[in-house]
């Protein structure tokens, strides 16, 4: 399936440690910003499957989901505490904008 980068917001846009929610088609994505780094993860937590990733509390550079508390690492998307997984997207920045690689259907 082929994939694209998508401009989604301005690096500018997002709180530090803070989580934005970004649809891209049919993606929920959260998309944080952790000591000047940028991830991209699967909004939809495994646990209950709920999209609210983006409001969770980031420590480290894990996300705890704000439900029910299972923790997921920003940078491979795997349960630290919890099970299973939440699916990562590459991110790139050019100039002052957030790029996110996601697949399209076509
Ligand atoms: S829905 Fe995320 S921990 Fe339950």
């Amino acid at each position: 399936m082929p994939a694209e980068f998508i401009k989604v917001v301005r690096v500018s846009d997002l709180p530090e440690r803070g989580g934005k929610f970004i649809r891209i088609g049919d993606d929920e994505i959260a998309l944080f910003r952790v000591d000047g780094k940028l991830f991209a993860i699967n909004n939809v937590c495994a646990h209950q499957h709920i999209s609210a990733l983006h409001q969770g509390i980031v420590s480290g550079v894990n996300v705890t989901c704000p439900m029910h508390g299972w923790t997921y690492s920003l940078e491979t998307g795997k349960a630290v505490s919890g099970s299973g997984c939440v699916k990562t997207y590459p991110v790139k920045v050019v100039g002052e904008n957030v790029f996110i690689e996601v697949e399209r259907a076509d």
